[in-house]
């Protein structure tokens, strides 16, 4: 046979293993506005930089008719490609070939591309589409998801993974995003959950629909097990692509730098955000935006737990990761969520190298039974862990309110902050005047002749004393009280300072947190 019968013979062998699983079946996924697994990687993929890899692979089932059955691909598209010139792994599961559910060969080309990922020393992204283990292929698909989680685990830490649901994902099919870095849902095309509602219904008589058992806003502003939300799946790639920006492609690099840009002083002007009322709340990404690189700000987990808000933005063009919390949203406080949100980000901050900043403003833990029963302790010890272990460079920045344990977990000196500046409206104590001083002067008010105006009087006198930033200044808790608009200026110098900081966590296999 010549070259060209047998370059056409590859072409024919190529054309029926790339049509997915056959018109109906894309007809199907395409009314769902969904794209077909293909599209996907081209869309989000710099054009032809797509490669892909074992196109060639079948299942090798037998079981349950399985053997009369062509699975082109075996159900998942993977291979390499770049991402505005950074290289990644890509694999993206096709739910036209049953269901894009995971046996064994779907597994083996996944966990093949995974390793690739970790030997290149590159990024991992799974769009992921699947009903989960292939239920005719027993075992050996539970064995394949095994695989996929043992591989999750050893690269967390070391390379970037990205999630990205677009589809109707059960159990495996959650699990391996779950322990991945960052999930990307779309709105009523993404649905993740352990069993769906059919199982729901069987085993506990209830009825539900998939979108609220498990739609993308469940998982935004729920669960919070995605990070990132978007309308369409233009839109998801976009974010992604995005996001590739901020994070560097292993944990032995750096973020790349780009050039540094000035704020939008107009639109955000630091003097002007916090109100002078103290008990006013403001937008705390608005300080952000006043500080950070062309005013430019990531946020992640926009929609859950908002008293916490996280995200990436740039400082002299480098990469830092902001943590804040947001007074708009129940003052700020610490809680479950909040906590879970805050300590997950720290780590993968602290994983790949990226500063972390620190913008405090809070009255602390939030009281209440259902905090109480739901953990707070366990979880708001996840922020003093995660910060505690944090070895990359930490400044932290008073803004108003630190009180308690908030000021203690939100990256203070004591758990090894490289800096801590205050502003001048700081109040830095036990807890609010109020409540101090009805506790500390309780006697001595209600024996009062007029108890109103004394407790007034005693509430003014603690905060004279000690609702300030030079208690903590005085013991140098705090490195320096500065004025808002001289913020940036202090930051970016102390990330310059600390660019070789090379701290030294003690010799151990791991620590136990509190997870
Ligand atoms: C084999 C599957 C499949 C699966 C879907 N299909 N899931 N085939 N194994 N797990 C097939 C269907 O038979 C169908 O084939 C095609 O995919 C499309 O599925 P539909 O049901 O028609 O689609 P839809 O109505 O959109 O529903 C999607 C779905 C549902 C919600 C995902 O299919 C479903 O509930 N599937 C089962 C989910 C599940 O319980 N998986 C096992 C999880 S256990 P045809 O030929 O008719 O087109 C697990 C173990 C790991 O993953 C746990 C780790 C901790």
């Amino acid at each position: 046979m010549s070259i060209k019968t047998k370059t056409v013979e590859l072409k024919k062998r190529m054309q029926s293993a790339t049509q997915g699983g056959g018109e109906k079946a894309i007809e199907k996924q395409v009314k769902m506005g969904k794209m077909t697994a293909r599209e996907r990687i081209v869309s989000l993929l710099d054009p032809n930089s797509f490669h892909e890899y074992d196109l060639f692979v079948e299942h090798a089932a037998r079981d349950f008719n399985m053997d009369k059955k062509h699975l082109p691909g075996d159900g998942v598209i993977t291979g390499t490609g770049t991402i505005s010139g950074y290289p990644v792994c890509i694999y993206a599961q096709d739910f036209t070939v049953a269901g894009g559910s995971l046996g064994l060969m779907h597994a083996k080309k996944i966990t093949k591309i995974m390793d690739h990922a970790m030997k290149l020393k590159i990024p991992i992204i799974g769009i992921n589409d699947s009903g989960g283990a292939r239920i005719q292929e027993g075992v050996n698909s539970l064995a394949g998801y095994g695989e996929i989680f043992y591989r999750n685990t050893q690269a967390s830490g070391v390379i970037p993974q990205i999630s990205v649901i677009l589809g109707p994902c059960a159990g495996g099919a959650v699990y391996s995003p779950a322990l991945t870095d960052f999930v990307f849902v779309v709105d009523k095309i993404s649905k993740m959950f352990i069993t769906g509602p059919e199982v729901i219904k069987s085993v506990l008589g209830e009825e539900i629909s998939m979108e609220e058992l498990g739609g993308a806003k469940v998982h935004s502003e729920i669960t919070g097990n995605s990070h990132f939300y978007s309308e369409s799946e233009e839109e998801c790639f976009d974010q992604i692509k995005k996001l590739f920006t901020y994070i560097p492609w292993n944990n032995s690099k750096k973020a790349e730098a780009f050039p540094k840009k000035a704020p939008k002083s107009k639109m955000y002007n630091i003097d002007k955000i916090i109100p002078s009322n103290p008990r006013q709340p403001y937008d705390v990404r608005d300080v952000i935006k006043s500080i950070s690189d062309d005013s430019d700000f990531l946020e992640i987990q926009e929609n859950f737990a908002a008293n916490m808000v996280i995200g990436f933005g740039r400082l002299n063009g480098q990469t830092v990761g902001f943590v804040a919390n947001q007074p708009l949203v129940l003052a700020g406080v610490l809680d479950v969520d909040s906590s879970d949100k805050a300590a997950r980000f720290i780590r993968f901050c602290d994983s790949f190298n990226i500063p972390l900043v620190t913008l405090v403003d809070l009255p602390g833990y939030l009281p209440g039974v259902d905090q109480e029963h739901a953990g707070v302790i366990r979880h708001g010890a996840k922020v003093l862990y995660s910060y505690s272990e944090a070895t990359v460079p930490k400044i932290t920045v008073i803004l108003r309110k630190a009180y308690g344990g908030g000021y203690i977990a939100m990256c203070s000196r004591h758990l090894r902050a490289d800096f801590v500046f205050a502003w001048p409206t700081a109040e830095i104590a036990v807890m609010g005047p109020e409540g101090a001083a009805n506790i500390i002067f309780r006697k001595e008010i209600a024996e009062a002749k007029n108890p109103e105006e004394t407790r007034k009087r005693k509430i003014n006198e603690y905060k004279r004393k000690f609702a300030n930033p030079y208690v903590a200044a005085a013991n140098g808790y705090v490195d320096a009280v500065i004025e808002p608009s001289e913020t940036r200026k202090f930051v970016m110098h102390a990330l310059e300072i600390s660019s070789q900081k090379d701290e030294v966590a003690p010799k151990k296999k791991h620590g136990v947190p509190p997870f």
